[in-house]
């Protein structure tokens, strides 16, 4: 008795007609570069507001919301590690305590003061799929400025309906 072959990308078989796409990468909507740059500026100087005296790494992040405003936010850290909240969130629940759960996210930028690449955890990308499915997400990636779709970051986000 021979072990069955192991089974590669190649071995499988393509998804059945009529499956849809997880998603589709490309986004309704696009961001305009001005747009983006006034997101990164507005990323950058909330960044200053950073409270990350154990990381010493202070992010900053601006949300663009559908209806055209900013709302941006910093990294709060906490003495018990866990509990600190990511820019990205810190930006989100303030656009939410502002405005009420309706929000609908358009394109999220993060930045950093090391200049480093930073694109937003696991976490964060969960809470931006929650109130921004065709979202953009501008960073800083290894090889210089990315951008990307959020299902890109996150494919199969979590959704209750
Ligand atoms: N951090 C963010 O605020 N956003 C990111 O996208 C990555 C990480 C924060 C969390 C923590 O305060 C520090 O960076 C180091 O992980």
């Amino acid at each position: 008795m021979h072990p069955a072959p192991m089974r590669t990308e190649k071995t499988l078989r393509p998804a059945k007609p009529g499956f849809t796409m997880a998603h589709d990468s490309m986004p309704k909507t696009s961001i305009s570069a001005d747009t983006r740059e006034k997101l990164e500026q507005a990323a950058a100087k909330v960044m200053k507001n950073a409270h990350a005296p154990y990381s010493n790494f202070h992010v900053g992040a601006a949300v663009l919301l559908t209806n055209g405003k900013i709302f941006s936010g910093c990294n709060v850290e906490n003495a018990s590690y866990g509990m600190t909240n990511c820019a990205e969130r810190t930006a989100i629940f303030s656009a939410v305590a502002e405005l009420g759960p309706k929000i609908e996210i358009a394109a999220v930028a993060v930045t950093n003061d090391h200049g480093v690449a930073c694109s937003p955890c696991g976490a964060c990308r969960q809470v931006i799929y929650e109130f921004g499915p065709d979202a953009t997400i501008f960073f800083q990636g290894a090889a210089g400025p990315k951008q990307a779709h959020i299902t890109e970051l996150l494919p199969e986000g979590f959704r209750l309906k």
